[in-house]
């Protein structure tokens, strides 16, 4: 059931959000939190995108509505991190990452400064990037387009 919901799209919901990683959160930790997340992911049909920043994470999350839900309390109660802005959580038609459950890139401060110009929630397009221009921001940095790390 779960999976007819995913392949529906039925229910699909897309989270995003922002946080400051706690400090002496390392390269070990970061990689025991993802091992973590994708096991978790995988079984729950969510998939995405972390980008990590200097010390900020920005999260792009989808999949079924209860499972995000879920998803995300998991991530609120990690105690490694802090400040969680949301800055959307909503319908979606289709999955944006679908081969990821959950990529992982670094990126440079004007790249998340970017990402966080996104007015995630206007799809109709204004002199401010839409969240199809976050969308496009995330792909790239996950084709290559961020910086090592
Ligand atoms: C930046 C960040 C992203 C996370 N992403 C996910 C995720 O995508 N899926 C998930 O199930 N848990 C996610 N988690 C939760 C971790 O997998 C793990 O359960 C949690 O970090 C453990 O708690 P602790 O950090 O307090 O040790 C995330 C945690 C952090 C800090």
């Amino acid at each position: 059931m779960l999976r007819q919901a995913i392949e529906d799209g039925c229910c699909l919901v897309c989270l995003v959000y922002v946080s400051t990683a706690r400090a002496g959160v390392s390269h070990a930790i970061l990689n025991a939190i993802l091992e973590d997340a994708r096991l978790w992911n995988a079984e729950h049909g969510i998939t995405g995108i972390l980008i990590y920043c200097d010390g900020s994470f920005l999260q792009y999350l989808e999949g079924p509505r209860e499972q995000v839900k879920q998803c995300y309390e998991r991530i609120t109660a990690s105690t490694s991190h802090a400040d969680i802005v949301e800055l959307i959580n909503e319908p979606t038609g289709t999955r944006k990452f679908s081969h990821w459950h959950m990529g992982f890139t670094t990126a440079s401060r004007s790249q998340l400064r970017a990402l966080l110009e996104v007015r995630w929630r206007n799809d109709t397009g204004d002199q401010h990037k839409t969240g199809a221009d976050g969308i496009g921001l995330l792909r790239h940095l996950m084709d290559g387009g961020g910086v090592a790390g």
